[in-house]
């Protein structure tokens, strides 16, 4: 069973809840943050009460498990983990643009790393970026993820272009 709330050294990392909306949304709605993001810059709190619901679900099925990321009390981002099989997890991570550039994103995305290979059955957790991210590949490379290769055309990142990009993949394995 998955732990709803973990801390590493710096960070707690929990479930979301209905109070955390203006939080996410104030880092949700801000174009810098959400360049390489897989969803749409939120234009109104109703966005954001859309995540918190479906977060509800994924967390009621075990399907989908996000995870707010606090530090000192606030909430400064977000990471989860997507359970696609039992032994193959997807991970990601987005943090308020103030909080960039103090190692959060590599500290949440370990944690979410340990969370996931905690779990017996588990043997692969992945992350996507897009190629031009730098900063992200090098997260998941800190982490001690490894590089596999770039997946043409994948994935849609709508406040990007409507044309599908070419994502690294990066993936820790359990042998
Ligand atoms: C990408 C993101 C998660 C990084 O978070 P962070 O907490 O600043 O990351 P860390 O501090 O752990 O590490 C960032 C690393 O990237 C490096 N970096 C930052 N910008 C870079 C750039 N333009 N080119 C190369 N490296 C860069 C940093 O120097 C650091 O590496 P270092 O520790 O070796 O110096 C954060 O910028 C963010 O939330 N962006 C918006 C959401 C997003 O794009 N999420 C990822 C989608 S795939």
């Amino acid at each position: 069973m998955i732990s709803e709330s973990l801390t590493t050294s710096r960070l707690v990392l929990r479930r979301p809840r209905g109070p955390d909306a203006g939080a996410i949304f104030a880092y949700a709605s801000d174009p810098a943050v959400t360049r390489f993001m897989s969803f749409h810059t939120h234009s109104s709190l109703e966005d954001t009460l859309a995540f918190l619901a479906g977060a509800d679900e994924g967390w009621a099925a075990r399907t989908d498990m996000p995870f707010v990321i606090e530090r000192q009390g606030m909430v400064i981002g977000s990471t989860g983990l997507h359970c696609e099989a039992p032994h193959r997890f997807a991970t990601g991570y987005v943090l308020r643009r103030d909080c960039w550039g103090f190692g959060y994103a590599t500290e949440a995305l370990r944690a979410m790393l340990e969370l996931a290979f905690s779990l017996r059955d588990t043997r692969r957790v992945y992350a996507l970026c897009e190629q031009s991210h730098l900063a992200s590949a090098r997260v998941m490379e800190k982490a001690g993820m490894s590089r596999e290769g770039v997946l043409r055309a994948h994935s849609v990142l709508p406040n990007l272009a409507s044309e599908p990009r070419d994502m690294l993949c990066y993936a820790r394995v359990r042998e």
